[in-house]
Order: structure tokens, then C-alpha cells, then sequence
């Protein structure tokens, strides 16, 4: 995947709060561009892989069963400098450190259900686009 892309998820809370459209119009205002879009409903197992990293930490098992408990939307999107600037743009992972007018801000409500995932390293983006688009899904 081009290092101008990133893998981003709106979560289960913020999907069945009905605020998936209000923060992709919020990151298409600051400049990303819709690359892929697929909503589903991760398994248990695809939860538990995609956080793999984070196996054995205190929340891991709250983190699975938050990120299986309804719909999310995965997409890719793209802009220059796209993996630092959507970590800006979403803000700290506690929602109440989040900066004024980032995404967790305005739309998350706890540090668990924070509304929204971004990769955090070109690397992890790559890798995470392809966990769940494949090529063909992308815009070329
Ligand atoms: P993400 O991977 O979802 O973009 O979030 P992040 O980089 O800001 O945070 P990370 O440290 O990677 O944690 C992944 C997700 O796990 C949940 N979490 N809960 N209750 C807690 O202390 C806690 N810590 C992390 C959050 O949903 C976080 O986004
Ligand atoms: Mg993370």
C-alpha cells in the first residue's frame, strides 16, 4: 500500500451511535480521501488478531468484546503524510485528554469505547489494510 494511505476503524460505539458519516465528513474536511469502505461485524477471532499486539495487557479481553459487540467500518484513506496526520486528527486515547476538535473529542465517550482506530507507523498501516481489503478493493 502507497505510505500516503492509513487503515483507520470507526468502532461499535460510534457506528451504532450513527456518527460513522459525521467523522468521515470530519476527515474528508481535513483533507483524507476515501480509498475503501466495508461495514461488518468482527469475530472474536479477528478482534483478538487485530489487536494481537496487545494480548496479555490488562484490557485485552474488554478491548475484544468491545470490538465485537456490534458493527464497525474499516477504511482506508489517504492524504499526504496520511499515518500522523489521522493520529492528530483523533486524539488521545482517552477521550478526555483528547485535544479540542479531534475525533475521540467529539465523538468518544470513555477510554474503552473511543469511537475510532487509526494505525500508528506506515508499517502497521499496510498490514492493517490488508487484514481486511485486498487489493483489488482499493482505488488505484
Ligand atoms: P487504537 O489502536 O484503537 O487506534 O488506539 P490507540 O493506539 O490510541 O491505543 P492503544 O494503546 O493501541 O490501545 C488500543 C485500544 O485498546 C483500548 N484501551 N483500553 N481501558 C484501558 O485502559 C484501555 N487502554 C486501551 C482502547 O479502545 C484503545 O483504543
Ligand atoms: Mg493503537
Amino acid at each position: 500500500m502507497a505510505a500516503n494511505r492509513t487503515l483507520t476503524i470507526i468502532k461499535p460505539d460510534a457506528f451504532a451511535g450513527n456518527k460513522a458519516g459525521l467523522i468521515l465528513a470530519h476527515l474528508e474536511k481535513g483533507g483524507f480521501r476515501l480509498i475503501a469502505s466495508r461495514v461488518m461485524k468482527l469475530t472474536q477471532e479477528q478482534a483478538g488478531e487485530f489487536y494481537g499486539v496487545h494480548k496479555g495487557r490488562p484490557f485485552y479481553g474488554e478491548l475484544v468484546e468491545f470490538m465485537t459487540s456490534g458493527y464497525c467500518m474499516p477504511m482506508v484513506l489517504e492524504r499526504d503524510n496520511a499515518v500522523l496526520t489521522l493520529r492528530d486528527a483523533i486524539g488521545a486515547t482517552d477521550p478526555a485528554e483528547a485535544a479540542a476538535g479531534t475525533v475521540r473529542k467529539l465523538y468518544a465517550e470513555s477510554k474503552g469505547k473511543n469511537a475510532i482506530h487509526a494505525s500508528d507507523s506506515d508499517e502497521n498501516a499496510a498490514r492493517e489494510a490488508r487484514f481486511f481489503f485486498a487489493e483489488t478493493d482499493l482505488i488505484r
